[in-house]
């Protein structure tokens, strides 16, 4: 593009909420829009066209997208040509509600339309209001190559699967996101050699539930010899790990109903795939996760974790945790502890139940575990994984560990940090080691969130 184009060119400012699927979606909207001649910029005052990409996954998060919506209308106000569209799942859950409670917004696009956008932006620039909010059962954007909006250049999330079909009964996503897809291997193949290629040594497989990717080629016309193939996780995870020894394999999010050995089998076979599984539990309570529709109890659960120990002595276990569910007793929600304290998770999220209309649960379960009850549940929970997280940072003092170094700490330009493959944060001093390089580093020190150590030759 030459000066003269670059300064006609519109801009657009991107900003995301939720989880790391929608991280992933934002740099699938960055690459249509720069392909239709739009330019990315982080400067919000000098934005043409902003756009939030949204999620509903419990109430604060949309208040969240709320306020920032108040603050978009303060810069709309000194620039009537501002042009604000929200994406995403809120986009999805509330489709044209938005324009009607938001006089600000002209454009709302759901997750599976994004390929509509700059259509959709002539209609706003023609002053019409725009909306797309159509679900796909096909839409998983494998031909669209990603626009990196990170900045280290070493790690990068690749999204293998879209939607859930599992229908949680709390859950907006399966409502929001639609039913499960899985994307063509050769296309998540591709991406990952191309980003090796550019210098990246992290890729994170994204999807609500990897453990249930599935791909059948037979029904999608591949070329012969190639016809008839099944592609499920285990096999996905091996192609992926077999096109270098030092590019690092990471995944999210495991569903303990659907984890297989084999899984686990394949992390043991190769170094490079992190030794970390992420297996939300949501609850210790069978009865409370048999009203979730999680399809697993506390033993099953168990489990799951016995075949992680088992298979993979050295691997680092994080999960979810949901407190306050519809009928959660005292005696339920100490299942919920003791399950924490069995399993000794290296790191957790813990929310409070958010009721979330259209769900299973807001039509058919009251929430009837108090504010304060919940308050104070989560404050336990929070409690006891803060014990539960320093016994695991303190275990790793004295041990040597493989560092991917992802940059230069907040703290000091002296010291660089990075990742062991159990997904722990390792601070150690810079000496000659640089961004992209795999340190092995010895632990001498820890604060709650990281590990403290010295790189060793
Ligand atoms: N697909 C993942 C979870 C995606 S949502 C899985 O099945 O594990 C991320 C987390 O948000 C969930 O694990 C759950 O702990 C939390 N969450 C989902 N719905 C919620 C709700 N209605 N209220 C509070 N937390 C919720
Ligand atoms: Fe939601 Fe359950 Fe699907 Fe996870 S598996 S996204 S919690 S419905
Ligand atoms: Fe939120 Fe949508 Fe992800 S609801 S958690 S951004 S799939």
């Amino acid at each position: 593009m030459d000066n003269t184009k670059l300064e006609l060119s519109q801009k657009l400012y991107l900003e995301t909420y939720g989880c790391q699927m929608n991280v992933a979606d934002s740099e699938i909207v960055a690459s249509v829009m720069r392909d239709s001649g739009y330019v990315i910029t982080e400067d919000i005052n000098e934005a043409d066209i902003i756009l939030v990409n949204t999620c509903s996954i419990r109430e604060n998060a949309e208040q969240r997208v709320w306020g920032r919506l108040d603050v978009f209308k303060q810069i709309k106000k000194k620039k009537p040509e501002l042009t604000v569209g929200v994406i995403g799942c809120m986009a999805e859950r509330l489709k044209e509600k938005l324009i009607e409670e938001k006089k600000i917004i002209d454009l709302v696009v759901g997750p599976d339309a994004y390929r509509s956008l700059p259509e959709l932006l002539e209609t706003v620039e023609s002053g019409q209001k725009a909306i797309n909010v159509i679900l796909s059962k096909e839409e998983t954007y494998a031909d669209i190559s990603p626009v990196r909006l990170d900045k280290n250049g070493i790690s990068a999330f690749i999204s293998i699967m879209r939607g859930c079909n599992n229908m949680c009964s709390y859950c907006i996503v399966p409502y929001v996101r639609g039913g499960e897809r899985s994307r063509n291997p050769q296309s998540i193949i591709a991406e990952a050699e191309d980003l090796f290629q550019k210098g990246y040594k992290e890729i994170t497989l994204l999807g609500q539930n990897v453990d249930s990717y599935n791909w059948e080629s037979e029904n999608k016309n591949q070329p012969a010899g190639k016809q008839g193939e099944t592609v499920k996780f285990a096999q996905l995870l091996e192609k992926v790990a077999k096109i270098s020894p030092s590019l690092r394999i990471r995944f999210s999010t495991s569903h303990p109903k659907d984890m297989s050995d084999e899984v686990l089998f394949t992390m043991a076979m190769y170094t490079n795939i992190c030794n970390h599984v992420h297996l939300p539990a949501q609850s210790g309570s069978t009865e409370i996760l048999e009203k979730m529709k999680r399809g697993y109890s506390r033993e099953w659960y168990i489990d799951r974790i016995n075949a992680i120990r088992k298979i993979l002595p050295d691997c680092a276990v994080s999960t979810d945790i949901m407190t306050g569910f519809s009928g959660e007793t005292e005696e339920n929600h100490k299942d919920t502890l003791s399950l924490m304290t069995f399993v000794n998770y290296d790191y957790a999220f813990m929310f409070k139940y958010s009721e979330r209309p259209k769900t299973y649960a807001s039509r058919h379960l009251k929430d009837d575990v108090t504010e304060e009850i919940k308050s104070k549940r989560l404050s336990e929970i929070i409690e006891l994984q803060g014990s539960l997280s320093e016994k695991s940072k303190k275990a790793d003092l004295g041990k040597v560990f493989e560092v991917l170094v992802e940059g230069t700490s907040k703290k000091s330009k002296d010291q660089l940090f990075g990742r062991n493959s159990q997904n722990k944060v390792v601070v150690f001093p810079k000496q000659d080691f640089k961004i992209g390089d795999y340190v092995f580093v010895k632990v001498t020190d820890c604060t709650s969130a990281t590990l403290i150590g010295k790189g060793i030759d």
